[in-house]
């Protein structure tokens, strides 16, 4: 229980639950080895969850998925609770992702959203002028976010391994909200964001307060880690992030690192953004596949865990040729205390179950990493 005994370094956060009342089970868990890899301290195995573990892959998912939007399925908490805990029970992974949606707290207040199967989020009025701020009004997340707390609960009355709760950062939710859908260019959002800063800059406040209220409810509720999902932020150049993204990402950290669990940062194609991810103040960076994690390693300064970072495609081959890229991960972590085993992104829906068990048992088998220190 003395956090920082073991770790060749020293992170932000080297404490669990310090704002956490004595029953939150993040105490209870401190030890699991994927609390202990986020705190950099040695795990007795490399930990391993995946990016979308529960979901379309599974077929006890599809079987249990209702027809229609998948915000009915997360507004009813026994059911998300137990679409949560299937890849738990299949893969023996060393954590559980909440079933919900980073649109989730902006249906909640109103905003008109919905998840169209096979696009992803739909908005029925995109955002475009300053009078578009008053429909993001501050969340309430025991009235606005009950249904999420309930899952929350019951999950870490279930679970023996930590509950990893999340939210969209605010470049990600934005670029729906602008875009009205998925976008390839993101080009109504970067051209709000260069032609009115200050708009922009209003908007991204208002959605960091989502975010970290957000959050913040579901590790009162028992997560014992959380998640930061800027899934699209490597669509901008490094200036950019810096002048419009950075400052947002650091005042969310800043306002849940006092909740005292581990923070991951996680988008894709940010590798010319990594020291500003580790910089805004998480203590996990997760990475995609397109650098390798000796590079990120060096990119965000070795103070924090990385999480990482199969290509999900690869998932798509022959177990030989999945294994050996499991093993090549593991190598270029060298044997670093600090790693969370991943994807680079979400398991494909098309993905062999069978495959992702495998690696569960692989990453462990090969863990801890045997080349000390
Ligand atoms: O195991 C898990 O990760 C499940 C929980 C989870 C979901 N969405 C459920 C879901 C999480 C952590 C998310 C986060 C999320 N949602 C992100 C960030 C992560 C990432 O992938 O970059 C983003 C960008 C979204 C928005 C979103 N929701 C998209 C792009 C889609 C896919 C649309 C499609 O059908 O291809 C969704 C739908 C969605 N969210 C599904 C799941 C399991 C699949 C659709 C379904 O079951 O109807």
């Amino acid at each position: 229980m003395t956090p920082g005994k073991s770790a060749a370094r020293s992170a932000p956060v080297r404490t669990t639950g310090s704002a956490l009342g004595p029953d939150h089970p993040s105490h209870r868990l401190v030890d699991s080895p994927y609390l202990r890899a986020c705190r950099g301290e040695r795990p007795s195995r490399v930990p391993v969850w995946f990016q979308r573990q529960a979901g379309r892959s599974l077929p006890e998912y599809r079987s249990l998925r209702r027809e229609g939007s998948i915000l009915d399925t997360i507004a009813d908490p026994e059911l998300s609770a137990e679409i949560t805990m299937q890849p738990v029970r299949r893969y023996g992974v060393d954590a559980a992702i909440l079933y919900s949606d980073i649109v989730v707290p902006l249906q909640a207040i109103g905003f008109g959203v919905d998840v169209v199967p096979g696009v992803g989020p739909v908005i029925d009025r995109p955002f475009e002028t300053e009078a578009d701020l008053d429909r993001l009004r501050p969340v309430e997340p025991d009235v606005d976010l009950a249904h999420v707390e309930a899952t929350v609960r019951i999950l870490v009355d279930e679970l023996d391994v930590p509950l990893i709760g999340f939210a969209g950062a605010p470049f990600t939710l934005a670029s729906y909200l602008v875009e009205g859908r998925p976008s390839r260019t993101y080009g109504r959002t970067k051209a709000l964001m260069l032609d009115n800063p200050g708009l922009w800059h209003r908007l991204m406040d208002r959605l960091a307060d989502l975010s970290v209220a957000s959050i913040r409810s579901q590790v009162l509720a028992g997560a014992s880690a959380l998640q930061l999902f800027d899934s699209w932020a490597g669509a901008l150049s490094p200036r950019d992030y810096a002048e419009f993204v950075l400052p947002h990402s650091r005042r969310i950290f800043n306002e849940l690192s006092p909740l005292g669990v581990p923070m991951a940062h996680f988008g894709v194609g940010t590798g010319e953004l990594l020291s500003m991810f580790a910089e805004a103040g998480a203590t996990v960076v997760g990475i995609d596949w397109r650098i390798p994690l000796d590079e990120a390693r060096r990119r965000t300064g070795g103070q924090v865990t990385l999480q990482g970072n199969l290509d999900p495609a690869v998932c798509l081959a022959s177990w030989p040729t999945v294994a050996r890229r499991v093993r090549r991960i593991l190598q270029d972590n060298d044997g670093h205390p600090g790693h969370v085993f991943n994807l680079g992104h979400g398991v494909l829906p098309e993905t062999d179950p069978d495959i992702l068990r495998r690696v569960v048992e692989l990453v462990h088998q090969e863990g801890p990493a045997s080349n000390g220190d």
